[in-house]
């Protein structure tokens, strides 16, 4: 199984902050924002991971990271999205880097406070389609919305002015190699993006998704709301671990 981080994206919703720099490179507590997705993938054992960087200062992520040795990793990828089309467009340059393997794509924001583990390895077992993380939240209207029924995802909506559930798709997303002739199919949505629910729902449709609810906080940090919440947790967490 081999690992995605998209780290794409031009950040705009925490500008000041992201008109020098990336927002995957500004601070989390006490490490940049782009270590905690990648934390999250090799504690669930995957040691073959790309990034997916663009918007300013790509370089960076190479003088930053390397080839990942703080992380215990002898190698990392890198590669480079033009603009800013959509998490599906991020993940579309993945396609050569995969293989035909499954993988793991994690949002280089989001951070999460346990492991992502046991449902990988559980998508291991799966084989082939798709599994999702999902996780209760007060604000669903910010996030991809899932519906429930009878223990299966029937649907998702893109930020929906009214959800009809508190369950948010997290940024942590496992699928078979067919995401790639999925992506193929997407038409950009009314913000201009190839939309990764649109690759969830065709895994729905097909009756190829799974899921679990994931243990433990999870934030997004692309917000000034959500960034300042990052920080906290994230120091509350290295805290009680000392
Ligand atoms: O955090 C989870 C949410 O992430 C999901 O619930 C939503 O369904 C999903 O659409 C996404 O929502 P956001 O609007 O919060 O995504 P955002 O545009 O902030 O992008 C999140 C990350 O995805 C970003 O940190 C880097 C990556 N990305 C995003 C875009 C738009 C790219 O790599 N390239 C891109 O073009």
């Amino acid at each position: 199984m081999k690992g995605i981080v998209l780290a794409g994206g031009l950040g705009t919703r925490l500008l000041p902050l992201t008109k020098v720099t990336n927002k995957h490179l500004l601070p989390v507590y006490n490490k940049p924002m782009i270590y905690y997705p990648i934390e999250t993938l090799v504690d669930a054992g995957i040691r073959e991971i790309l990034i997916v960087t663009g918007g300013n200062s790509a370089g960076d992520f190479l003088r930053l990271l390397g080839n990942g040795k703080q992380f215990g990793l002898n190698h990392l990828n890198y590669t480079y999205q033009e603009g800013e089309g959509g998490i599906a467009d991020a993940l579309r340059l993945a396609e050569f880097f995969c293989e035909q393997q499954p993988i793991v794509v994690i949002l280089g924001d989001n951070i999460i406070e346990g492991s992502i583990r046991k449902a990988v390895d559980a998508f291991r077992e799966q084989d082939s389609g798709s599994k999702i993380l999902l996780k209760k939240v007060d604000d669903p209207e910010r996030f991809g919305v899932a519906e429930v029924r009878d223990g299966k995802i029937i649907g998702i909506e893109e930020k929906p002015a009214k959800p009809k559930t508190h369950l948010a798709v997290t940024g942590i997303y496992m699928y078979d190699s067919t995401v790639f002739e999925i992506i193929k199919t997407l038409k950009p949505s009314g913000r201009g993006e190839l939309e990764i629910t649109d690759v969830n729902n065709d895994y729905i449709r097909k009756g190829r998704m799974t899921f679990e609810m994931l243990d433990g906080w999870w934030t997004d940090a692309g917000t000034f709301e959500s960034l300042y919440r990052a920080n906290c947790l994230a120091a509350e967490k290295q805290n009680r671990q000392k």
